[in-house]
């Protein structure tokens, strides 16, 4: 049996409408649970919107609605991601929701059971924008070291022993070397550790959007209490025997943005070992966008609408560019001119064109069925040896969330197809030798059949579209049934297409 697999996004605050930055998190989660589930591993594939908190009332109270009329409006716009980008998410989890309101309840009860909260005051800085707490040493020229505006706050509060959990969480990462990636993050987390632990705040008593703290109707949660909490929810948390809570914790994979690290890192297991949870098996920081070299802010007025990206440009297009323009785990910059650039040499001309020739020259020259081959050359057993054996390339990469590099893998080998094509030269073929120009096809197909298999986590349209373009309509595409079921000779096809139009220089927006 293979082990389960749970991945799940940061759940977005719903202040603002989604941009480019949030449906990258997510276009990377949806990657990994597709890739996972042709494995044949089962799957949870979580994402969702994180509706409370100082930050959220306060863009509510301006806008003037009240908070949950606010928040229902704002969440409808990153559920709509899902179909805009062919998302497969399992569960949209809200934390507005009754279930998680139980479940971020429970684990504050179970931490107070245990000893690790206590009650106190707070006297000290705090960003909105960030809802998070800051040290006066951390502040720059008076602000916090984000950027964000901080302001004073004095207030009754509850603390969670944070400090007691020094020693523990660098014993797990020791335990756990995996826990972190990538490896830098992991040590810039590990000098946090070492460099002392203060018990955090937790609760606020200045403000009422928040889950109510267990028999203290004055005190709402810190929002991160509450945020972090979802990742269990979804299982059945506070349900310790739920099927998918036994199932899926903690075999879970967190991606995050590496701004949001602190928070995964170092609050979330503490947390869990409180409550006497097993801290989630992986994290996985990523980097951040600019836009055209610039931060992407709302003040900045540059932030990229994905709907408007992907109707102009299409969402396989949108898909293939955010997952291979940036190595995974590095900042990166958006430009129009590179994603025109990716979508022309990349998409059309590498793989568009070698499908597009392969496709039409049997449409039109082997009667449109696939061909016969008869017997291989060693240069047709070293392609198909190579289409067979980059699956364990991709499964490589994957364990070390190295999307990029799966990506370049099958580039390389749509190179090696495009210069067996220009080497074999079936065209010539035809005359001279047809049983040869046969074998080459036969070997061609099978080699896109490849590739639209190991496409599909990335670009899932544009796979299903190619699968049936290759006669193939099952929908559910495995590896297992990759290895199993090659291209019947004699079957017929249907009448090409184009995968990739190309984007015309002088075209304007
Ligand atoms: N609500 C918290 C997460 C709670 S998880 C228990 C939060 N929300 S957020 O909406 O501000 O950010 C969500 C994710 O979007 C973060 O991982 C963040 O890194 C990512 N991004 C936001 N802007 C981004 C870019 N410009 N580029 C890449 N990712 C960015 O934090």
């Amino acid at each position: 049996m293979k082990p389960p697999f749970y991945i799940t996004t940061p759940i977005y605050y719903v202040n603002d409408v989604p941009h480019i930055g949030h449906a990258y998190t997510t276009i990377a989660s949806d990657m990994m649970a597709r890739f996972a589930r042709m494995e044949g591993r089962e799957v949870m594939f979580l994402t969702g919107t994180d509706e409370h908190g100082q930050k959220i009332q306060k863009v509510a109270q301006t806008a003037g609605i009240e908070p949950q009329a606010f928040v229902d409006q704002v969440s409808e716009r990153f559920w709509q991601l899902t179909p805009l980008f062919n998302l497969s998410n399992d569960q949209f989890i809200r934390t507005t929701e009754e279930r998680h309101i139980r479940s971020a309840q429970a684990l504050w009860v179970h931490m107070t059971e245990r000893g690790f909260i206590y009650k106190g005051g707070y006297a000290g800085w705090y960003a909105v924008r960030d809802e998070a707490f800051y040290a006066e040493s951390e502040l720059v020229n008076g602000k916090a070291p984000t950027g964000a505006d901080v302001e004073w706050v004095e207030e009754p509060s509850y603390f969670f022993k944070l400090s007691a959990f020094q020693e523990p969480l660098l014993a797990f990462y020791r335990d756990n070397p995996n826990f972190i990636g990538p490896e830098a993050r992991r040590n810039e987390v590990i000098r946090f550790v070492e460099g002392g632990l203060n018990d955090l705040s937790i609760s606020r008593s200045s403000f009422k959007w928040g889950v109510p703290v267990p028999d203290e109707p004055e005190h709402v949660m810190y929002v991160w209490v509450d945020a972090l909490a979802n990742y269990i929810t979804a299982l059945g948390y506070p349900d310790e025997k739920a099927a998918n809570f036994k199932k899926f914790w903690p075999e879970s994979l967190h991606i995050i943005g590496k701004d949001i690290l602190r928070f995964h890192a170092v609050y979330w297991p503490a947390f869990l070992m409180a409550a006497g949870l097993t801290p989630p098996k992986r994290l996985y920081a990523h980097g951040w966008w600019t836009n055209e070299g610039q931060k992407i802010s709302k003040s900045l007025g540059n932030t990229i609408d994905p709907v408007e990206l992907v109707e102009n440009y299409g969402v396989d297009q949108v898909r293939y560019f955010l997952l291979r323009e940036v190595p995974f785990g590095q900042d990166g910059d958006f430009s129009r001119s590179a994603l025109e650039q990716r979508i022309n040499s990349d998409l059309a001309n590498d793989f568009g064109n070698l499908a597009q020739r392969v496709l039409s020259f049997v449409y039109k020259n082997a009667e449109a069925k696939v061909p016969t081959p008869s017997s291989f050359s060693e240069q047709d057993e070293v392609l198909l040896k190579a289409a067979q054996e980059l699956l364990s390339r991709l499964r490589e990469n994957f364990e070390k969330q190295a999307l990029h590099r799966m990506i370049e893998a099958i580039w390389e080998l749509v190179g090696a197809a495009n210069r067996y094509v220009d080497a074999e030269q079936p065209w010539s073929l035809k005359k001279t030798d047809p049983e040869r120009m046969a074998t080459v096809l036969y070997v061609l197909m099978e080699v896109l059949r490849h590739l639209a298999f190991y496409i599909a986590p990335i670009m899932p349209q544009t796979s299903e579209k190619l699968l049936a373009l290759l006669g193939i309509t099952d929908k559910h595409m495995t590896f297992e049934k990759l290895n199993q079921k090659k291209l019947e000779s004699g079957m017929d096809l249907p009448q090409p297409q184009g995968l990739f139009p190309r984007i015309e220089k002088d075209r304007k927006e």
